[in-house]
C-alpha cells in the first residue's frame, strides 16, 4: 500500500472510532438520537427521527443539541487521537436530517488538556442528587463559560430575582408536562426500569424522591431507585446556555458548547445537570428569553455543583452498541 492509501485508511479508521467514542455523548432522556454513516474519506452525522420525543421535543431542537454533543465528543476523540478535524454543518439543505459532515485535514499534536477531556467523556455523567454545600469556585465557573464561548455560545447567569423566576419557571414548566397524557406516556418509554434496549434513563439514576435544591429538576412523573439523602445544595449555580439564533444550526452549536463545558466541569470536579422541561415548554422558554434581555436565545439550563464527597459514585446509563449507531454507505432518507 501506498503512503497516501495508508494515510487515508488510518484516518478512515480514527473517524469510525471517533464515531464509536461519541456514543457517550449526553442526550436527552437518553435517547441518543444521532447514526453515523461512515463515507469515503468522511464521516457524517445524521439526526435519528425515531428518536425524537415527538411529544415533548416537537422542532427537535433538544435531539438537534443532543446530536451536537455527540459532534463534540467525535471532534474532541479525532484530536486526541492526533488527527484535526474539520466540520462542515448542515452541508445540504436536501437533507435537513444530515446534520454534519466530519472529515481529517492532517496531524494534530494533542494537548494534555484534550487528553484530559477525552478521560473526562468516561467519567461524565448527569447527576440528580443535591450538590455539595460548598459553592463551585468562580475561577472554575469561568473556565467552563469559556469552554462554551469557544464554540460559539454563552452562558448566562442567575441570581436573586432571576434564579426565584427560575425556580418557578421550572416547577410551572413540570406540572405543563406532567398535566398532558401523550407526554406522560412518552415519558414513560423512556424512563425508569432496567432498559435492557441500551437507551433511556435507568431507575437507579432517578431520584427516589425530591431532591432538596433551590429550582426543582425535571419530573419523571415516576420514583427511581437513586437515594438523594438530607442534604440541601444552596451554592449551586444555575445558567442559561444562549445562542444568538434560534435555529438548527444554533442547535447544534449549543450541543457542541453543551457538551465542551460539561466535559470542562468534569474536570474540574463539577457536576452538572442540565433542565430542559423550562425550554420545552414555550411560555417558561419565553421567560428565559425575557431574562436574557435580548442578548440571545436559550437553548438549556444548566445547574453547576460541587459533587458532595459523602455520595457514593453514580451508575452509568446504557449506550447503544457501536454496530447499531455508526455503519458504512448512506443513511436512509426520511
Ligand atoms: C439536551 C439535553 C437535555 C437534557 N435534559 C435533562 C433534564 O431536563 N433533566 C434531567 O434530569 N436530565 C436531562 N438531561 C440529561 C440526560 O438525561 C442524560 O444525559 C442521559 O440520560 C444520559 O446520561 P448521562 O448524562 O449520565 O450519560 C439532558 C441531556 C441533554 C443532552
Amino acid at each position: 500500500m501506498s503512503d497516501a492509501a495508508q494515510q487515508a485508511a488510518s484516518a478512515a479508521q480514527a473517524l469510525q472510532e471517533a464515531a464509536t467514542a461519541a456514543g457517550r455523548a449526553p442526550s436527552v432522556h437518553n435517547t441518543q438520537p444521532w447514526r453515523w454513516v461512515s463515507v469515503p474519506q468522511a464521516l457524517e452525522l445524521w439526526a435519528d427521527r425515531s428518536r425524537q420525543l415527538h411529544v415533548a421535543d416537537p422542532d427537535g431542537r433538544l435531539l438537534t443539541i443532543s446530536c451536537g454533543a455527540a459532534l463534540q465528543h467525535a471532534c474532541l476523540a479525532l484530536r486526541a487521537a492526533g488527527w484535526e478535524p474539520a466540520v462542515h454543518r448542515l452541508p445540504d439543505p436536501a437533507h435537513p436530517n444530515l446534520l454534519a459532515q466530519v472529515t481529517v485535514t492532517g496531524h494534530h499534536n494533542p494537548a494534555a488538556q484534550e487528553r484530559r477531556l477525552m478521560q473526562a467523556t468516561e467519567q461524565r455523567h448527569t447527576d440528580r442528587r443535591p450538590s455539595a454545600e460548598q459553592a463551585p469556585p468562580a475561577q472554575s465557573i469561568e473556565l467552563i463559560r469559556q469552554a462554551a464561548v469557544a464554540e460559539g455560545a454563552n452562558l448566562h447567569p442567575l441570581s436573586g430575582d432571576g434564579l426565584d423566576d427560575l425556580a418557578v419557571a421550572a416547577a410551572r414548566a413540570n406540572e405543563i408536562g406532567l398535566a398532558d397524557p401523550d407526554q406522560r406516556e412518552e415519558m414513560g418509554y423512556w424512563i425508569g426500569g432496567r432498559r435492557a434496549a441500551w437507551t433511556g434513563v435507568p431507575d437507579d439514576v432517578v431520584p427516589e424522591r425530591e431532591p432538596h435544591t433551590d429550582v426543582p429538576g425535571r419530573d419523571f412523573g415516576r420514583r427511581g431507585t437513586l437515594a438523594v439523602g438530607e442534604g440541601h445544595s444552596r451554592a449551586d449555580v444555575y445558567m442559561i446556555l444562549f445562542m444568538p439564533g434560534d435555529g438548527p444550526k444554533d442547535w447544534l452549536r449549543a450541543g457542541e458548547a453543551l457538551s465542551a463545558c460539561w466535559l470542562k466541569a468534569t474536570d474540574l470536579g463539577i457536576a452538572v445537570l442540565p433542565l430542559s422541561s423550562v425550554v420545552e415548554v414555550p411560555a417558561t422558554r419565553e421567560v428565559l428569553h425575557r431574562m436574557l434581555a435580548g442578548v440571545g436565545q436559550p437553548m438549556l439550563v444548566l445547574r453547576f455543583g460541587m459533587a458532595d464527597p459523602d455520595q457514593p459514585p453514580i451508575a452509568q446509563t446504557p449506550r447503544l452498541p457501536g454496530e447499531r449507531v455508526v455503519r458504512e454507505g448512506r443513511f436512509p432518507k426520511p
